[in-house]
């Protein structure tokens, strides 16, 4: 009981605030939580800024205020035509995606972030106990909101190369003989997924949509780490597969290889568009249209001359904390991320609780991290390839996400030193 006069919704009962936005308030020197680009194209970005204002300077002097007066006004749901066309350009030329011959930017769908299209998602195609299956581990701002509009959420295991398709097919079978239906959606994050850092190779991204294909069912490509890509050979989205834009919604976002403006841009199958597109109208009317007409002139002019710098002191940060990893954690095992924002750690000790030790050991010796448990669901059910089976959600409480994308590789390197220092006293 509280003393308030009314009452709230019935989630707000059981939903915490993510538990990235709740360390996001700590502001501790060696911060390895959220996954906070660092490495932002500051002086392209102010450039921009200047250029567009003096751009806009001029046309109101000349006497011509229509576009200053457009770019600073609300915009259509879906976003504004010159940017979706950049972006769809952008899409069909560098990742081989087919959209409409004719008009490929009606293909394109802006979002405010990519995670209101997550939840659009989500609130468009999913009904209360409907079934979704994901990886274990997957982003936290997927799966939170998967429980809130009531999805029963199924954890399939991963390994190095990301989500295993063979068990993906596994479960989905498991789930229309025990549950009774299939899953409405699959939802994986294939390049350099949060929170793991894992990579899938082709042949699994080919096979994954086969799958989907054969068992008429949407998979939710979410691509926030597509171009942020260091090392090794890039794969093609499982979007490239699906040449007639029917079982794959595909998501990207500004955030991560422009700024943090809340832009996401999405490819949907023509139908879940339409749904997606009048939620969206309900939930922010549009996205800021001042803001996409600075992305259209980052994407335009400056993101290939300035992007490679920035992937650049991306890897330098992943080099610098896997061997301090390496050389002075306790026995366990980590991912080695060839693009992305993090490193995933599990120690050794099944019995380590990593939340407990961030607050009691890490957060006292400014050391954040993000604690692995986030990235299960709060409810749910796991799939077991050894037994065949559905069983309550599992979740690995020894491990943690060490997120390289913001510090410098000194504080980098001395703040891992001291939590590895910190995680022998305690496990050995
Ligand atoms: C995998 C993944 N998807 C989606 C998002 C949401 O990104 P945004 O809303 O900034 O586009 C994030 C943010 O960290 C992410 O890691």
């Amino acid at each position: 009981m509280t003393d308030e006069p009314y009452e709230f919704a019935t989630w707000t009962s059981f939903i915490p605030e993510s538990e990235i936005r709740r360390l996001l308030k700590y502001n501790v020197p060696y911060y390895f939580g959220g996954g906070k680009p660092g490495a932002l194209p500051i002086e392209t970005l102010a450039q921009i800024l200047i250029d567009l204002g003096n751009e806009q300077l001029a046309e109101i002097k000349k006497g011509n205020p229509e576009r200053p007066i457009d770019d600073w006004n609300y915009g259509a749901t879906p976003g504004k035509a010159f940017l979706r066309k950049t972006l769809a350009e952008r899409l069909m030329d560098k990742d081989g995606i087919t959209l409409d011959s004719e008009h490929p930017e009606e293909d394109i769908m802006i979002t405010t972030g990519s995670q209101q299209a997550l939840y659009a998602i989500i609130d468009t195609c999913i009904d209360k106990d409907d079934v979704i299956l994901t990886t274990s581990p997957a982003y936290l701002g997927f799966l939170m909101p998967a429980v809130k509009l009531g999805a029963r959420v199924i954890t399939v295991p991963t390994d190095l190369q990301g989500a295993i398709p063979e068990y993906f097919e596994e479960a989905i079978k498991v789930c229309k003989r025990e549950l009774g239906k299939k899953p409405e959606m699959l939802y994986v994050v294939p390049d350099s997924d949060n929170p793991k850092g894992t990579t899938m190779p082709k042949k699994r991204r080919e096979a994954l949509f086969n799958i989907a294909m054969e068992h008429k069912t949407m998979i939710v490509e979410d691509g926030a780490y597509r171009e942020i890509q260091f090392k090794g050979q890039q794969e093609p989205p499982i979007k490239a597969f699906d040449t007639e834009n029917k079982y794959v919604a595909y998501l990207r976002t500004s955030s991560k290889e422009a700024a943090v403006v809340r832009i996401g841009y999405s490819v949907f199958p023509p139908r879940v568009r339409e749904h997606v597109n009048t939620d969206k109208g309900y939930l922010d009317l549009a996205s800021p249209t001042i803001v996409q007409r600075m992305l259209d002139i980052y994407y335009r002019k400056y993101i290939d001359q300035v992007l490679p710098k920035s992937l650049e002191t991306y890897r330098k940060r992943a080099e610098v904390m896997g061997k301090a990893i390496d050389e002075t954690f306790p026995p366990g095992h980590r991912t080695d991320p060839t693009g992305g924002f993090f490193i995933w750690w599990e120690s050794d000790d099944k019995d380590f609780d990593a939340r407990e030790f961030l607050e009691q050991m890490a957060l006292p010796n400014d050391i954040i991290y993000v604690p692995g448990v986030a990235f299960y669901p709060l409810m749910g059910l796991s799939y077991l390839p050894d037994r065949k089976q559905l069983v309550p959600v599992e979740r690995a409480l020894n491990t943690m996400r060490i997120s390289y994308s913001y510090s410098t590789t000194e504080i980098i390197d001395k703040g891992i030193r001291k939590l590895g220092g910190l995680l022998k006293k305690a496990l050995t």
